[in-house]
């Protein structure tokens, strides 16, 4: 097969969506249809816990066995889909962040009791700042959830991105009847199927055929009419053009569980989502056609358990035909790399890979060499970056506890916030660290693979910071004059960016407000800089 037929026969995408709206149940669903598992529970049973009860160490355990569902491939209708999993729980965050950098197009998942909820909006300005096109899958309706108009303005508004209804509810809860597939003219009636694939619909193009008054009853049937008209005068004809332009996000409603309307999804999503593309890169957007080899880092995954001290880095290939046991490019490094074992996810087993195209993502073994964000070449001098860091929430200060220790710690923590566990900024005077996480489980997960893989004790001690704020300027002058009266707020990122350390938001926008020609960012990517949170 042709490298390009190779690219035109590729998906890899995510499903997001807030922890219990059904992302796990979504992904499982998908998979049966995929034919990669054959029973209902297979992925659900490798999900990170939820709940505050939950230690990290079990959040460890279960993410060691979650690389095996880092990356799911499965054949649908023709194409090769790699499903990327994105981890549910709050305090990994960042994680998910960083593999939307790695897919062509997402699957929002939305429970339509609560609708749009904190983590979506954060998940969908990634989205919104790389044009990732979405498709939005309204879920639970069989529960009594919010009426489905109200559920698209609530998109629209909250998510900043116009919608398209291709499916339509027939009632919600316990008078929930089915969908009719605006895309198809078809009426596909409720029936829970849970564990086999989704039963036949009808076809419907005519919806004052009196047929439908016997399958639905006569007032659903009117009010579905009555529904149908109005979508079709509100709404554009929906264009695929817009919508791989991220300019529209079709919405589809079903219930994962009930394994109902996910066939509708996936069929539009092999017929819509669009295949790898160009990725932008120092040197220009990188063809996926290109015959020469690119790719980059997205994740790496560090395991906990000591007689498996691995590192699996996790790389997307962006353009060309990887191949085991050939020498590539590592562009930071300058130096010449080769794996012999790469492998991908697929299942329990992990297959070795001889040959990997654009949209792919291999696992390959570390022992050091990889921080997030790395470029692998054939010999080109480019690097694809763009992977943004946020604002951590919280902010400490590490604290050395034995100081016979303190290389040990240094190297430690660099390693650790190479893998993207946490973010470490350095005070731009004398040797202060400070750790920025997104849940305080990091900070113990720090902790204890200080002690752990590096033998070195550490203490978080709280400090006033409220954001870390990266800072711009076409007046330099003034940056720098900033910087020098708020030398102790003033901290270095890892690549030495200035970032200020704003104590609290009510400093913050005084500082913005007496500063003018500064600009603070809360994420390190300031040409689509998300607005202040
Ligand atoms: P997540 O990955 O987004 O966190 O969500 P997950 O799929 O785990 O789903 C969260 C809960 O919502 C699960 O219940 C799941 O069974 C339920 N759920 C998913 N889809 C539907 C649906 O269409 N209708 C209804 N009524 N419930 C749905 P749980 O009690 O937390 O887990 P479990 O005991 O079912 O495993």
């Amino acid at each position: 097969m042709s490298l390009q037929d190779e690219i035109e026969k590729r998906r890899t995408f995510a499903i997001i969506s807030h922890p219990d709206a059904g992302k796990t149940t979504l992904t499982e669903k998908f998979l049966l249809y995929g034919g990669a598992i054959q029973t209902a529970g297979a992925v659900k049973s490798n999900k990170i816990r939820k709940g505050a009860t939950s230690d990290f160490m079990d959040i460890e355990r279960q993410r060691g066995i979650s690389v095996s569902t880092s990356v799911m491939t499965f054949h649908y209708a023709g194409k090769s889909i790699n499903l990327l999993d994105t981890p549910g729980h709050r305090d990994f965050a960042e994680d998910t962040y960083r593999t939307l950098t790695a897919v062509d197009s997402v699957v929002l998942v939305i429970d339509c009791v609560k609708g749009v909820e904190a983590q979506t909006e954060r998940l969908m300005e990634v989205c919104r700042m790389r044009n990732t096109p979405v498709i939005v899958f309204i879920n639970k309706m069989d529960l009594e959830g919010r009426d489905a108009y109200d559920l698209l303005d609530e998109l629209e508004e909250k998510l900043r991105i116009k919608v398209r209804p291709l499916s339509w509810p027939i009632g919600i809860g316990a008078t929930f009847k089915g969908v009719y597939d605006l895309y198809d003219r078809d009426l596909k009636l409720f029936e829970s199927v849970k564990t086999k694939v989704e039963g036949a619909s009808l076809h419907f193009d005519d919806l004052t055929d009196p047929g439908l008054d016997a399958h639905i009853g006569e007032d659903s049937a009117a009010t579905l009419r009555h529904d149908v008209e109005l979508i079709d005068g509100v709404y554009d004809a929906f264009s695929m053009e817009d919508y791989r332009a991220a300019r529209i996000a079709p919405v589809f409603f079903g219930s994962a569980f009930n394994n109902f309307g996910v066939k509708e999804v996936l069929d539009a999503f092999v017929r819509i989502a669009p295949p790898p593309g160009p990725r932008p890169s120092d040197s220009g957007p990188v063809d996926p056609a290109n015959a020469r080899f690119t790719g980059f880092v997205f994740k790496i995954h560090a395991n906990l358990d000591p007689n498996h001290r691995d590192r699996i880095a996790f790389l997307r290939v962006c353009s060309g035909r990887f191949q085991r046991n050939t020498y590539y490019h590592h562009v930071r490094l300058n130096k010449q790399v080769r794996f012999a074992n790469p492998t991908n996810f697929l299942a329990a087993a992990k297959t070795l890979v001889e040959e990997a195209y654009p949209g792919d993502v291999i696992g390959l073994f570390d022992t050091g060499n990889f921080k997030i964000g790395d470029t692998l070449t054939d010999g080109a001098n480019l690097n694809f970056g763009g992977i943004p860091s946020f604002s951590p929430e919280l902010f400490r200060e590490l604290v050395n506890k034995d100081p016979m220790r303190s290389k040990q710690l240094d190297k430690g923590i660099r390693q650790l916030t190479d893998e993207g566990v946490a973010q470490l900024f350095m005070g731009s005077i004398g040797s202060k660290k400070i750790v920025g996480c997104v849940g305080e489980l990091q900070f113990e997960v720090i902790a204890y693979r200080l002690e752990h893989e590096y033998g070195a004790k550490c203490e978080f001690q709280r400090i006033q910071a409220y954001k870390a704020c990266w800072l711009t300027s076409d007046n330099e002058a003034a940056l720098d004059a900033f910087c020098r009266i708020k030398l102790q707020q003033i901290v270095l990122d890892k690549d030495g960016n200035r970032v200020f350390m704003a104590p609290s938001a009510y400093i913050l926008e005084l500082e913005q407000r007496e500063n003018p020609a500064i600009q603070f960012h809360t994420t390190s990517e300031f040409k689509t800089a998300v607005p202040q949170a």
